[in-house]
């Protein structure tokens, strides 16, 4: 059993312990729960493989093993339902964000409208004007039980009327957490190919999904998104590996594929990095165990926190998500503002996500992959800010 209740002081090699997003009272005990990184040792599957290229004492410009794509292939048929994947389909990538950019860079032209859903995974709203185009917004619906869906209607209204030709579709859904189900995407499938939107499907949250939940890649889900989808995913939030940049990209379309890799290879930032791709290696081949035992232990986390959240600060609404390690937090019922809010938690020494950074102020996000004692910590914090003031 991988123990994820150990501590572990980062500090010093973590951005999450070692930034203030806002400011805090460094008298109190430090509670970082925002930016989507994990408080738990890296398995190793993946220090060994990384240890093991270090044996060879030159690490200059390298070719990209063959293995990496050969892994990430099998990855995708043995842990998501994508059962025909090849390795040729692989494309390496720097960085998850950098895939969608040179995505953007393929599909579309300065100026040019791409549809996102509301809330947004920060990175896509930089992503989006990086690449000079202009982002529109539909907004995720809450139905009676809370749960985030796409709004059918407004989605085809503002694709028909800003002739929208490109979206960004995450799934598992950052910030709600939200997974969406076969007929959802089958239905985003067809609205995509009755106005010709092609997609560029974020899923690098894909290993964190919690029966009964099931995460399809999109591009599975009809021959027209297989044909238009250049999904991005990645083995950094799996296995805790952002510092090393460890993404790829799935491009089923031969002609997609050579365009995509042609853009994403002029930038020169794209070049393999011969350490994530050992990293990436490693997880994969030997990482299957820890994703299995991670994902149990951060749904324990979930439950906990949504347990306590709702029995203990009434003013904070939370929803069980069914993917990713977030939890997206409704503070409209507290009745202060969001700088106010982040001025309660920061008295507390909780760092959390606001909501503003997803287009979405009055909300938060919580990252709840850190040790049981740890979250614990966090939650009587965010107890202790809402008290503060009432
Ligand atoms: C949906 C999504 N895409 C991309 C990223 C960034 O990944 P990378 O650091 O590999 O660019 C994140 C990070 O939180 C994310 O949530």
């Amino acid at each position: 059993m991988y123990n994820f209740g150990q501590m572990i002081d980062r500090s010093g090699f973590s951005k999450k312990w070692d930034n203030r997003l806002y400011p805090v009272d460094e008298g109190r005990p430090l509670s970082p729960m925002w930016i989507a990184d994990m408080d738990f040792a890296v398995p190793d599957c993946v220090l060994d493989a990384v240890r093991e290229r270090l044996e060879h004492p030159t690490l200059g410009y390298c070719d990209l093993d063959p293995r990496f794509a050969r892994s990430a292939a099998d990855w995708a048929r043995k842990r998501w339902d994508a059962p025909d994947v090849r390795p040729e389909y692989i494309g390496y990538q720097n960085s998850a964000m950098g895939g969608v950019v040179s995505a953007l860079n393929t599909l579309t032209q300065p100026g040019d409208p791409v549809l996102v859903h509301l809330p947004n995974y920060t990175g896509f709203t930089y992503g989006i004007a990086h690449a000079g185009c202009r982002m529109v917004g539909s907004p995720l619906v809450q139905n009676q039980d809370g749960i985030f869906r796409m709004d059918w209607e407004d989605m085809e209204r503002r694709i028909t009327e800003e002739h929208i030709k490109c979206m960004i579709f995450c799934s598992p859904h950052n910030p709600t957490g939200r997974v969406w189900t076969r007929e959802e995407l089958e239905r985003l499938g067809a609205l995509c190919e009755r106005h010709g939107v092609s997609v560029i499907s974020d899923e690098v949250w894909a290993d964190f999904v919690f029966r009964p939940a099931r995460c399809l890649p999109l591009a599975t889900t009809s021959d027209y998104l297989r044909r238009s989808t250049v999904t991005v995913c990645g083995a950094s939030k799996t296995f805790n590996l952002s510092g090393l940049h460890v993404a790829y990209s799935i491009v089923y379309d031969n002609d997609l594929r050579r365009r995509y890799q042609k853009k994403a290879a002029e930038s020169h930032y794209n070049s393999p990095n011969t350490l994530s791709a050992a990293a990436l290696i490693g997880a994969y081949t030997g990482g299957e165990r820890y994703v299995d035992e991670l994902a149990a232990y951060i749904r324990k986390n979930m439950e906990a926190a949504h347990e306590f959240i709702s029995q203990k600060i009434p003013a904070v609404k939370s929803y069980l998500p069914e993917g990713t390690y977030n939890m997206w937090l409704d503070f409209t019922g507290t009745g202060h503002s969001q700088e106010e809010n982040i001025r309660l938690l920061g008295q507390q020494g909780l760092i959390i996500s606001p909501g503003s950074d997803f287009n979405a102020a009055g909300w938060f996000r919580v990252n709840l992959a850190t040790p049981r004692v740890q979250l614990e910590q966090g939650l009587q914090a965010l107890k202790s800010a809402l008290k503060a003031k009432s």
